[in-house]
């Protein structure tokens, strides 16, 4: 059996040799890095497996979503998503993404977007982007682009580019804006 809990600060070594194991080098050069990068995982919706008891006890999972502007709607990319190889198959990807889901709609998050396999994303509700809805900031396979609603329509108004969203207290723009008059 496993648990599902928040990152910590203390899993961060863990979690990277997992995203390096699962993920190799090339993590850092996928379009979908682009959204992170500069960006900042949501806290509340920032998770980790843990399997067995006292000593045995090891993170076996991972799995961050992260702010993003939908085509013009405030949402989320999930991902990235990872298992231990040994203990993939148990449903360990499946309910972390069912309580990731289920808390960023408690959350009032409306939207998601990720890139990855929609025969696996689909088992929770994921499915393709229409071709000419949305673009990403550089290559994907857009038989990949997947999205799902978290509110009912939400996807409608979805148009366009898929970017990071705008500093909310950007200093250096009101340290210029200042400077300028
Ligand atoms: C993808 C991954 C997170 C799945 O985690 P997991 O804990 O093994 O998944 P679950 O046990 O919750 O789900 C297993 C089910 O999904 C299926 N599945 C797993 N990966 C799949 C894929 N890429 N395409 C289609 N089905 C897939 C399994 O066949 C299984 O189906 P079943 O329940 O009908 O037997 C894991 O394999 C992994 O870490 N892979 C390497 C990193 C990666 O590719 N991450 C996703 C990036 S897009």
């Amino acid at each position: 059996m496993f648990d599902i809990e928040h990152q910590r600060p203390e899993h961060a070594a863990a979690i990277d040799a997992l995203l390096d194991l699962s993920f190799g080098p090339g993590r850092y050069a996928k379009t979908a890095q682009r959204l992170r990068e500069g960006n900042s995982a949501v806290p509340e919706l920032s998770y980790v497996a843990f399997m067995g008891e006292g000593a045995e006890r090891r993170l076996i999972g991972s799995l961050t979503f992260w702010p993003v502007v939908i085509g013009g709607v405030p949402g989320l990319m999930l991902g990235p998503l990872a298992v231990e190889p040994a203990l993939r198959g148990q449903g360990v990807g499946i309910n972390m993404m069912r309580r990731g889901l289920a808390d960023a709609k408690e959350l009032g998050y409306k939207l998601v977007i990720l890139v990855g396999d929609e025969p696996y994303y689909s088992k929770v509700g994921f499915g393709p982007v229409p071709p000419g809805r949305l673009t990403m900031p550089g290559p994907v396979d857009l038989r990949r682009l997947l999205f799902r609603e978290l509110d009912l329509g939400a996807f409608g108004h979805a148009h366009g580019p898929i970017t990071k969203p705008l500093p909310a207290n950007d200093v250096s723009v009101h340290e210029a804006r200042a400077e300028h008059g």
